[in-house]
């Protein structure tokens, strides 16, 4: 557990190039009223290493939180997500998000090959996520944005659709990993 949370860590501190949506896929925008944040960003030139940043921070910022860490501790074991896989699919969708010219789900590489990424209920299928890790998710990931300098006015649009997720995303069968139980993640 502690080698995977190690390398996810390192990998997440590196200069990661952006190997989300820049990297092949020829979506279409999934977010096509999103693309003045994609060119308030920086546009194709600049925009996927914001972005980048910004999951890089996010993923570092979670594996440091004592609540969404454990919740970590299979990337890197068979038969789940490399450290590369999950970075470049969290690339990918946020490029979407953002107004870039990606769809999610879609391809990316990642481990040096070509990989399709997993919709959000495939992804989380068995990571036994309660709804309390998923609002600390949530603020978390607001908090790196926040952090990286993206624009309130950005986060509060692309917050809606983060959160909507939260059906896909929370398990039926929640496992209560790190300080949190059944009885204090209503
Ligand atoms: C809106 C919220 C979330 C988004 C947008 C999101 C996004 C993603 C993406 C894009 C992937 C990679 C899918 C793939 O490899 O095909 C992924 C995997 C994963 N996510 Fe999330 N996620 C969210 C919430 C969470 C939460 C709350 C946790 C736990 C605290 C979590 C833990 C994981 C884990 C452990 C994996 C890898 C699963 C495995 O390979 O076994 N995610 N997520």
């Amino acid at each position: 557990m502690k080698r995977s949370l190690l390398a996810l860590a390192v990998v997440a501190s590196s200069t990661l190039v952006a190997c989300g949506g820049g990297n092949g896929s020829t979506n279409a925008a999934q977010f096509p009223q999103n693309t003045d944040m994609w060119q308030g960003l920086g546009g194709d030139t600049k925009a996927p290493a914001a972005v980048s940043k910004v999951v890089n921070d996010a993923v570092t910022g979670l594996l440091a939180d004592p609540k969404t860490a454990p919740y970590f501790a299979n990337i890197g074991k068979p038969g789940h997500d490399s450290a590369d896989r999950l970075t470049a699919c969290l690339n990918l969708q946020f490029d979407a998000l953002f107004g870039g010219p990606y769809s999610y789900p879609g391809q990316v590489v990642a481990d040096g090959r070509l990989q399709t990424c997993d919709d959000m209920a495939t992804a989380h299928a068995d990571v036994g996520i309660p709804g309390c890790v998923f609002d600390q998710f949530i603020g978390d990931l607001a908090g790196a944005l926040t952090a990286d300098g993206v624009p309130q006015a950005y986060i509060n649009r692309a917050a809606p659709v983060l959160v909507g997720l939260k059906g896909q995303v929370v398990s039926t069968t929640p496992m209560y990993l790190g300080p949190n139980t059944a009885q204090n993640c209503q």
